[in-house]
């Protein structure tokens, strides 16, 4: 299973590298926001900041809904470096976009995704990944967790070599769950990786240990 975060936060981005675990990173529009990142020219020389410091794959998400803009916006996207995966909205445009690009031999991850029937089209249209967003569906009652194994099912039913990434992740469980389930990757805040480090009885256990050692020395 990989592990992507999703954050345009570059110290995170750092701290889940150094982790040694880490092997991508997902962005949208509203985290680069949320990081103060504005103008085209400023988020595109984001997106390679982050790709110097990651190893892996870097997901870049097109502005433009329709065909044309999506081409443009992706080949110049995908141009910035060769870590970057175009990202495309789950919309007929994204579907036909992510053909072309699949084409092209240009890795691509379909976003947006909420439904089986959604993430079948991404397959057939040769995505790289595809995100269906978990926590979100949780927020309104409905089981995301359900989609990851549905989209599970019918991928291997078919051989589909789409990877599930399934994103919107936003605690260990989400993680631990969709590793059971099989999803190829999971992307989320730096704290759903960081939790899994986390149990008391290991914390009670190294007390101890170092108190023992202590003792005879
Ligand atoms: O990976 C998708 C993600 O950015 C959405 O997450 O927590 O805003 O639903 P969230």
């Amino acid at each position: 299973m990989k592990f992507f975060i999703d954050t345009a936060n570059l110290e995170q981005i750092r701290d889940a590298q150094n982790l040694g675990v880490l092997d991508g990173v997902t962005t949208n529009p509203s985290l680069m926001a949320k990081e103060g990142i504005t103008g085209r020219e400023n988020i595109l020389k984001h997106y390679v900041a982050i790709c110097d410091i990651v190893e892996g794959d870097v997901s870049a998400e097109v502005i433009a809904t329709d065909y044309d803009g999506m081409v443009k916006e992706g080949e110049e996207l995908a141009g910035l470096h060769k870590q970057i995966v175009v990202k495309l909205p789950m919309i007929k445009e994204g579907v036909k976009a992510a053909k072309y690009f699949s084409d092209k031999g240009i890795k691509t991850n379909v976003t947006l995704v909420f439904s089986a029937g959604q993430a079948l089209l991404a397959a057939k249209a040769g995505a790289t990944y595809v995100s269906p967003f978990i926590g979100r569906l949780d927020d309104v009652s409905t089981d995301g967790l359900n989609l990851i194994a549905e989209i599970r099912q019918i991928y291997n039913n078919y051989g589909f070599s789409t990877q599930i990434l399934a994103a919107s992740v936003r605690h260990t469980m989400h993680v631990i769950d969709c590793a059971k389930i099989g999803a190829d990757v999971m992307t989320g805040p730096l704290s759903s990786i960081e939790g899994l480090l986390n149990h008391p009885l290991t914390d009670i256990g190294l007390a101890k240990f170092l108190a023992d050692y202590k003792k005879g020395n």
